[in-house]
């Protein structure tokens, strides 16, 4: 295949194709996710959690994303690579700039920013900067103090109004992606409706442009309570890559997310 950019993944959304995005922090699973046509890989800032054993995102740091991206940009080959921007990194847009540099020079090709309606003007500052950025509504972790733990986003009116009015705020200032993370799939679907940039859904339902997992939930690895959203690849499975292309198909058939999986 050839090698995924923006464009093609603007092209996927417009032509229907769903888009497939997974989790990764290492050279090995970069090399193997990138052979089972993993659309685009995610340097998470999860790795804090799955990696590092941390309770939350909170602890990880810009050099630790730097790291795991260096990793995985030497196995990855054709898999668009976006770089999550730690919890405290992005206070100003200049602050921003200086850290989201070092991550596309780690290999990203475009970093991640969770939040609303404040952070368009790094979006803007960052876009005009030839760094693509791609958006994070819903549930974002690095909010989970505030959020008062992990919890569903966007049931309410109220907070629906929000979330789009925040989905068109940060499209306007240029982002180029948004992953959606547990609200009602109708709303992900309202939200996906509105826009001209791709959504990927993590708990927000079918309807977005692609979905996301955590490649340590997909491989049924992480310890933790499982979320709703997630599904085990590796049942019915007896191989990582068979599980991992399982996984590619059912974003792409679009058996997954199935009901279950959905608020
Ligand atoms: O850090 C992460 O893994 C993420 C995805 C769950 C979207 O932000
Ligand atoms: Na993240």
């Amino acid at each position: 295949r050839k090698a995924i950019t923006l464009t093609t993944l603007n092209n996927m959304r417009q032509n229907g194709e769903k888009i497939a995005m997974l989790t990764c922090y290492d050279a090995s699973f970069a090399s193997m996710m990138d052979r089972c046509g993993v659309d685009i890989l995610l340097i998470g800032d999860s790795l804090g959690m799955v990696c590092q054993g941390h309770e939350s995102t909170l602890p990880v740091s810009n050099a630790d994303v730097a790291y795991h991206t260096a990793c995985v940009h030497r196995g990855n080959d054709k898999s668009f690579l976006i770089a999550d921007m730690p919890f405290g990194t992005y206070p100003t847009p200049e602050q921003a700039f200086t850290n989201a540099v070092q991550l596309i020079q780690a290999g990203a090709q475009m970093v991640k920013v969770e939040g609303g309606a404040w952070i368009a003007p790094i979006i803007q500052f960052l876009t005009e900067r030839a760094i693509p950025v791609c958006a994070h509504l819903g549930l974002t972790p690095q909010s989970v103090h505030q959020l008062g733990g992990y919890k569903v986003q966007g049931k309410t009116t109220e907070a629906a109004d929000i979330l789009k009015a925040d989905a068109l705020k940060l499209q306007a200032a240029g982002a180029a992606l948004l992953v959606l993370e547990a609200i009602p799939a109708p709303l992900a679907e309202e939200v996906t409706g509105m826009l001209h940039i791709p959504t990927i859904g993590i708990g927000a339902g079918p309807k977005c442009s692609g979905q996301v997992l955590v490649m340590h939930d997909l491989l049924g690895v992480f310890p933790g309570r499982k979320a709703r959203f997630v599904k085990n690849f590796m049942e019915g499975h007896s191989n990582i890559d068979d599980a991992i292309k399982a996984y590619v198909a059912a974003v792409k058939d679009q058996s997954f997310p199935a009901p279950e999986h959905c608020f």
